[in-house]
């Protein structure tokens, strides 16, 4: 029960957690112990994540999930999954706050003989096993597309767009950004503004929105990096009497967020970023069993617009 106290220190333990209170775990019956380092759950994203994870963990009666959340620190993720090496788990999955930061303990982990499952954000480094995630740089585009359907089509699209920043050094938003850009800077129409980085907050995306308002009577579509922030634009648009003259883009398409937002028309559209935890355990599974596996695995899109969110989205052109 020692072992295991140290573990229940670390955070919450899912898998054979039910047990821990009582007798502890059978250890005859974990036959892996993987630690999960979260970089936050403060958006509901993360939080829907960790669940799905949880839930197909608890499929898997031989395994020992050690979730931990790093509170948006890099350096409390550092420390876990440090701590992780520390205590010879059998796999580590991650989901990077940024990447410069936690590049170095990832190799760490790897030199150390530990398997590394990077999800949805990766890091600057390929010393790790394998990574799962979305195409960020294929979500920009597709946004980037709708944004000139929207604004008028191609070749004729015009008017100023009103551009919110994920953290900047993941590369999630470096994609979403980059992916946007190609496609709208090929309409000498539109001008894109801001670019801000509001770290994927709602509230921070308010903000910046309010000001922008203030200075741009003529903003005609805001582009968020997520729902949250998307919600928090519009939010502060309506406060400022402006919600109806201007179109909202977000990412992520959560059932309770993003697609709620535009089935009731605050948002106009948001593509769909499905969360990689359940995925992430399968390729650790494969891993420690020896199985081959890909470097990446690329988790689909789709797009939910007012026509399509009913239908369940539709497939990005
Ligand atoms: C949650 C989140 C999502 C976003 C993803 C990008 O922390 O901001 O909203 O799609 O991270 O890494």
């Amino acid at each position: 029960m020692t072992k295991l106290a140290g573990w229940t220190s670390l955070g919450l333990v899912a898998g054979c957690a039910a047990a821990l209170g009582l007798a502890g775990c059978d250890s005859q019956k974990t036959k892996h112990t993987i630690g999960f380092s979260q970089c936050t759950v403060k958006e509901p994203w993360r939080v829907l994540f960790n669940q799905r994870l949880t839930e197909a963990a608890a499929n898997h009666p031989e395994v020992r999930l050690i979730t931990l959340d790093a509170d948006d620190k890099t350096e409390e993720q550092v420390a876990q999954v440090r701590t992780f090496i520390r205590q010879k788990v059998d796999a580590i999955l991650i989901s990077p706050k940024e990447a410069p930061g936690l590049t170095p303990v990832v190799e760490e982990a790897t030199a150390a003989g530990i398997p590394v499952i990077l999800l949805d954000r990766g890091v600057n480094t390929d010393q790790y096993a394998s990574f799962i995630g979305g195409d960020n740089m294929e979500i920009g585009r597709a946004a980037g597309r709708e944004a000139v359907r929207l604004l008028g089509g191609a070749g004729k699209a015009a008017g100023l767009i009103y551009e919110i920043c994920g953290g900047l050094a993941s590369p999630p938003a470096q994609e979403r950004r980059d992916g946007f850009h190609e496609i709208v800077e090929a309409e000498p129409g539109i001008s894109v503004i801001g670019g801000l980085d509001a770290d994927w907050k709602k509230d921070r995306a308010q903000t910046i929105t309010q000001d922008a308002l203030k200075t741009h009577p003529d903003i005609k579509l805001v582009y968020a990096h997520n729902d949250p922030m998307a919600h928090g634009a519009y939010l502060a648009a309506k406060a400022a009497g402006r919600a109806d003259q201007i179109m909202f883009l977000g990412i992520d398409a959560n059932p309770d967020e993003g697609q709620r937002w535009v089935r009731a028309g605050e948002l106009t559209a948001t593509f769909a970023y499905p969360t990689p935890g359940e995925k992430g355990l399968e390729v650790a599974l494969d891993i420690l069993a020896g199985k081959p596996v890909e470097k990446r695995y690329t988790l689909p899109t789709r797009v939910f617009t007012r026509e399509s969110v009913e239908r369940g989205g539709d497939p990005v052109d």
